[in-house]
């Protein structure tokens, strides 16, 4: 069975032939009608174009062209052409068919032409399984591929091939820094420099300023104040610089105070006057004119002895205790006073005798 399997088409054909005998199959078309009763045959008919293979194949139709599978059966089951074929039982040789004899049998003269191998599934699957290597059959099966190397690890050659070569584009030179932008960079240093440096002169200049209050608060905490005022007793001249009725107004702004040569009580004497107006507190001034003190707040008036007139002056001008020095000189000590209503102006430490 196997050996028929092997079998092409065309030796089977070939011994298809050879066994039945009948090497020339009719073809349908070379049928030649029988000839009527007068034995004069019909004219033949004109030869038919053939028809498709497959129509052909059918078997059983007498006078038809076997089909290959009829062929095979016969040649399969061994017997004679006669038996399998008798549809391409040769018509009897007729005059009018010669004609078309010589044609089939020139057809059957000819080697066969090579035909599609027609092999079904078994004979295929044969043919694969006595084949030396089998391919695989599952997914499982087929070898592990070799791992892709690294792209790293590609040879040179092979990256030179995946990308082309581009030649390397050389840096780009910086741009040197303008003029301008130098300038405003410059401008906003300065700035910024003057700007921090005004601050940080602020700052020390307060800082400075600050320590310098404190180290005077401190120094004057650790020292107590001391009036910086003339010293009660002190020495005015001679009393020949006093002329008798005279008003000596030069010790006012120093001293506070009048000396004054003039007769009290029919006493002539030098005293010393206190410029505070008995008031208020104000300084009088002295009037030479009008021979009087004028106060000039609420207009009191004194006398040239001191004594009150007019004005809401209650009493009159206090006296500083007054002396000769060793010197000779007039000496008027301003820690001691003398009040008229009080009677201390007859005291002789309130005036000096000329
Ligand atoms: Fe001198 Fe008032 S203070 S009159």
């Amino acid at each position: 069975m196997a050996e028929k399997k092997k079998m092409s088409v065309a030796e089977i054909l070939a011994a298809a032939r050879a066994q039945t005998g009948a090497a020339q199959p009719v073809a349908p078309e070379t049928v030649v009608p029988e000839p009527d009763a007068a034995g004069q045959a019909e004219p033949s008919a004109p030869e038919r174009p053939a028809k498709p293979a497959a129509k052909a194949a059918t078997p059983g139709t007498p006078g038809s062209r076997p089909s290959v599978a009829d062929i095979l059966a016969m040649a399969r089951a061994g017997k004679g052409g006669s038996d399998a074929a008798p549809a391409a039982k040769p018509a009897a040789p007729k005059p009018a068919a010669k004609a078309a004899e010589k044609p089939a049998a020139a057809k059957a003269q000819k080697p066969a032409a090579p035909k599609a191998v027609v092999r079904d599934t078994a004979s295929i699957l044969a043919a694969a399984r006595a084949g030396a290597k089998p391919g695989p059959v599952s997914k499982a099966d087929a070898p592990a591929r070799p791992a892709k190397p690294p792209a790293s690890h590609k040879p040179p050659g092979d990256s030179a091939k995946a990308a082309p070569v581009v030649p390397p584009v050389p840096p780009r030179p910086e741009k040197p820094a303008t003029k301008k932008s130098a300038e405003s960079q410059e401008d906003r240093r300065g700035f910024l420099e003057i700007a921090l440096g005004s601050f940080m002169a602020m700052g020390f200049t307060a800082l400075s300023v600050t320590g310098g209050l404190f180290t005077l608060g401190l120094a004057r905490f650790m020292f107590p104040n001391v009036l910086a005022e003339p010293p009660s007793r002190f020495k005015v001249g001679f009393k020949e610089g006093f002329p008798t009725g005279k008003v000596e107004t030069k010790f006012v702004a120093q001293y506070g105070v009048w000396v004054v040569n003039s007769e009290f009580q029919g006493l002539q004497q030098i005293y010393a006057l206190k410029t505070v107006c008995t008031h208020l507190g104000c300084t009088p001034n002295w009037l030479e004119a009008e021979q009087k003190f004028k106060c000039p707040c609420h207009g009191s008036g004194f006398y040239k002895d001191g004594v009150n007139f007019e004005g809401p002056a209650p009493r009159p001008l206090e006296r500083y205790a007054i002396r000769i020095s060793d010197d000779g000189q007039v000496e008027i000590d301003k820690s001691r006073t003398f009040q008229e209503e009080l009677g201390q102006w007859a005291d002789p430490e309130s005036y000096v005798t000329v």
